[in-house]
């Protein structure tokens, strides 16, 4: 079988994609870019490959011959390396964020519509056994047409804080506003219902003192309440509550189904399907299994429930032509992302509903060309936002000395690629 050659950029979670690049028939990693190079030779000496070429610098790593690149960069840099990489004539794929600025949502789309090439959108949790399954039965008209929904993705992170931030003040994770990161729990609703987000109010969580002590300046969690175009309704919660939880829930007009919840454990596979055909009478017909896996054996390794492997799979089989791969495009990105910029100027204005615009319409573009409006000071200008409502904290230096600290001591005493939770036997983040 022919192999996509791929380049991957960002030696981190990046390793979950050259991890599948490994073991898959299909694609071979090629080039790997990362500016840390302490991170970057580590994962050479893991991996012990001479066909692949370690760059530190991503100019001279997109002139590298191969086919595709995977970002696996700063969740808030993704748009730039992204239109680069089209530019230079390779496919894409994009870990999560896709974009942090109206403005990189226009050039993305346009740079993207002009090369023609496949730009795949990594959202994971919608390939998870049990979103994958809701979103095959909503097709099939099982739940009739969708009314209302819930994704959650809380991830409490204290613990493992300085292995994601490293101490550093600017990291994105510490300058984030609260409904950013949006993407896990709203995502999968969109894949399932494939219904365009048009208005959202946002909310955000004000408890901020786990954030603050470990140097986050971001709200405690953040939610969407999102209308679609059906008018169904979307609520979407995500961050740093106490007690992690990963869960999705849709009715329609024939009934409900959801996932289970964390707690379920091994159960949190599990579907629970309650519908009916209502001929004058309501039945309680509860249907509960876990799904079938279409590659079961090849994803077990993988993190996130086997969603890794899929991301990557689809992307790869689209590139060779197979127009039935499940990709996520540039426009479903933003139906699952725009959401949470939206709501975040909706908390910066009291909780008003605000309208999400259609970027698939030229038109609509022009108004949102040249908005930069974000909380990264390198790209916002003039338009720069406050990270949380209350307004930016200031964190004592300390708190970043003491998470470096501990960021250290466990890089240091871990001779693998392992101690962040971050790669492929990873759950969560
Ligand atoms: N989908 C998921 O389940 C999931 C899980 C974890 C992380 N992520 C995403 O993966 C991405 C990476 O996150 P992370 O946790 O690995 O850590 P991170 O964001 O701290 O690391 C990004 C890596 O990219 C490198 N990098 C950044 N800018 C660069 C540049 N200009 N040139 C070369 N290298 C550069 C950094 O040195 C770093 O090693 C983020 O977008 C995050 O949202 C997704």
């Amino acid at each position: 079988m022919k192999k996509v050659r791929i380049g991957v950029m960002g030696a981190y979670r990046g390793t979950s994609m050259i991890n599948y690049c490994e073991q898959a028939d299909n694609a071979q990693v090629v080039a790997i870019c990362d500016k840390w190079v302490e991170g970057l030779e580590r994962q050479k000496a893991a991996l012990n490959d001479p066909n692949i070429t370690y760059y530190t610098d991503f100019d001279a790593f997109i002139r590298h011959d191969m086919d595709a690149v995977v970002l696996a960069n700063y969740a808030n840099e993704h748009a730039p390396f992204a239109i680069k990489a089209l530019r230079a004539g390779k496919h894409v794929f994009s870990e999560v964020l896709p974009v942090q600025t109206l403005k990189e949502a226009v050039e993305l789309i346009e740079t993207i519509e002009e090369t023609g090439l496949i730009y795949a959108y990594g959202e994971n949790y919608c390939y998870m056994p049990a979103p994958y399954e809701m979103r095959r039965l909503y097709r099939e008209g099982k739940l009739g047409e969708f009314e209302y929904g819930e994704g959650e993705y809380i991830h409490n992170c204290e613990s493992i804080w300085p292995s994601i931030t490293y101490g550093q003040e600017d990291h994105w994770r510490n300058n984030m506003f609260a409904t950013f990161y949006c993407t896990h729990s709203l995502g999968p609703l969109i894949h399932i219902t494939g219904l365009r987000p048009v208005s959202v109010i946002g909310l955000e969580g004000t408890k901020t003192e786990r954030r603050r002590r470990v140097g986050s300046k971001t709200g405690s969690f953040g939610i969407e309440m999102v209308t679609l175009e059906n008018g169904g309704i979307i609520k979407s919660v995500h961050g740093s509550l106490y007690k992690d939880s990963i869960w999705y829930s849709v009715y329609g007009s024939l009934g409900r189904m959801e996932s289970g919840r964390e707690d379920a454990g091994e159960n949190m596979e599990r579907i629970y399907v309650n519908t009916d055909a209502y001929d004058g009478e309501y039945t309680h017909n509860v249907i509960s299994y876990k799904p079938a896996e279409k590659a079961a054996e090849e994803s077990a390794s993988f993190g996130h429930g086997g969603s890794d492997y899929y991301s990557m799979y689809n992307f790869v089989q689209k590139i060779l032509g197979d127009e039935t791969a499940d990709t996520i495009d540039v426009y479903e990105a933003l139906d699952m992302s725009l959401p949470g910029l939206f709501a975040y100027r909706s908390v910066l204005q009291g909780g008003v509903s605000l309208q999400i615009p259609n970027l698939r319409d030229p038109e609509e573009r022009e108004k949102w060309r040249n908005d930069t409006a974000c909380t990264d000071p390198k790209v916002a200008g003039d338009a720069l936002l406050p990270t949380c409502s209350k307004g930016t904290p200031v964190i004592a230096p300390e708190v970043y000395k003491r998470v470096y600290d501990l960021w250290r001591k466990d890089f240091e005493a871990d001779d693998g690629y392992t101690n962040a939770a971050m790669t492929q036997g990873s759950k969560k983040t």
